[in-house]
């Protein structure tokens, strides 16, 4: 019997599916709201002057197409250390810090997943509810066993952090703890520095391995505001593992460009978990697409680069930000009888409108509105050409 017949087809994902059902759409005024994608004003999603600045120069100066090696280049490595972690962290100078060059933030949770089922088979790896609802499949298929803390309570639209740690006060040692760095996917709300303390202080004393998520550095309050939380972590933890992508804050979707950085106890560890997120790499894909994380390192290794790219940065994280507020404003003006304010604290890309799912449905059948079935929008993708029309449909299926 041929093998493939034994499959049975799987149910499209949640988020690319809508975008493919966006796309097959013909009504002339529909509203992309699914995938994470920044948009302009205009409705595009540009490439930053700072990318194709530095891509010129890359055409110019690139001499090979050879291999990299599976943890990429060096100049990559330490560059994203300290734009992540801060060129101050101790722990940069402590030589605890390895970081391998990824396809995207995706290959690195998968492949931190995969050092987490070598290194400690056992482990359970705490995942929020929700969370990105791509989480579960990359690092379960890595081999790891997950369960969930509770993170966002949908009936107060808002952070439950006692539930939250509350799970984790029941993990064991050695347990891993998947936390989003900042503009939480998909809620947007995101823990306060003095919650992160709080769980700095929880992670350490339960012996816990943090598992940080970050891929939209910059898109929340500003670079070094969106980072805090996870530069005091790993000024304090022993151990920890940073997922970074550069998809949204430079632009780069396609090109898959990431990396992961992981902390270790002491710098020779350092070095023998470098070695297995190599050999985890090899194994997975041999070695990572090069364009896109030297587009990163030549912004990064230039100043005149890095000020273009953090205007930009700026402009579109002024743009999200503006937008939510502008939603929020007319919603409540158009619905006396529902309060939206709390849309107004949210940071980041996304945010819930608290809609059940039959509301979400009929604004995707009758209004052409598209978002995904927990009412996750994405609020780049609203414009003041299509906000009315989106506040009036809202208020058509409330
Ligand atoms: C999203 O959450 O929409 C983005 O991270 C895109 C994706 O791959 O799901």
């Amino acid at each position: 019997m041929p093998v493939f017949s034994t499959l049975a087809e799987l149910r499209g994902d949640p988020i690319l599916g809508l975008s493919a059902q966006f796309r097959e759409d013909s009504r002339g005024e529909k509203i992309d709201l699914g995938v994470g994608v920044y948009r302009s004003e205009g409705g595009e999603t540009p490439i930053m002057e700072a990318v194709r600045e530095a891509t010129a120069l890359l055409t110019e100066q690139e001499a090979t197409k050879a291999y990299l090696p599976p943890s990429g280049t060096p100049h990559f490595q330490s560059a994203v250390a300290r734009l992540v972690l801060g060129s101050e962290n101790s722990v940069l100078a402590s030589g605890r810090v390895t970081t391998l060059q990824s396809v995207g933030g995706s290959g690195a949770l998968h492949v931190g997943a995969r050092l987490i089922a070598t290194s400690a088979p056992d482990a359970v790896v705490w995942i929020g509810n929700p969370t990105w609802a791509n989480h579960a499949h990359l690092l379960g298929s890595a081999g790891v066993r997950l369960k969930e803390y509770p993170y966002y309570d949908s009936t107060t639209h808002s952070l439950d952090f006692d539930g939250l740690c509350k799970a984790l006060a029941t993990a064991s040692a050695g347990d891993v703890v998947l936390l989003h760095g900042c503009c939480h996917n998909p809620s947007g709300a995101d823990l306060s520095l003095s919650q992160w303390h709080t769980l700095t202080e929880l992670v350490s004393n339960r012996k816990l391995v943090p598992f940080i998520d970050i891929a939209y550095l910059g898109l929340g309050m500003g670079i070094d505001e969106d980072a805090a939380g996870l530069r005091h972590m790993a000024e304090n933890v022993p151990e920890m593992l940073i997922a970074v992508s550069f998809s949204k804050n430079f632009g780069l979707y396609r090109e898959r460009a990431g990396a992961l950085i992981a902390v270790t106890e002491k710098p020779s560890t350092a070095k023998v978990v470098a070695s297995h997120l190599g050999s985890i790499a090899r194994g997975v894909y041999s070695m990572p697409p090069a364009h896109g994380c030297a587009l990163v390192e030549t912004i990064l290794h230039s100043n005149e680069l890095t000020s273009l790219w953090q205007r930009e940065l700026g402009d579109m994280r002024e743009r999200i930000n503006g937008l939510r507020s502008s939603l929020a404003a007319s919603l409540g003006t158009a619905t006396n009888k529902r309060d939206f304010t709390y849309l107004e604290d949210r940071l980041g890309m996304f945010c819930y409108l608290g809609l059940p799912v039959d509301a979400v449905t009929r604004l995707r059948k009758e209004h052409a509105i598209y978002m995904v079935d927990s009412s996750r929008i994405n609020v780049a993708g609203i414009n003041q050409h299509n906000l009315p029309r989106l506040v009036e449909a809202l208020v058509a299926v409330l």
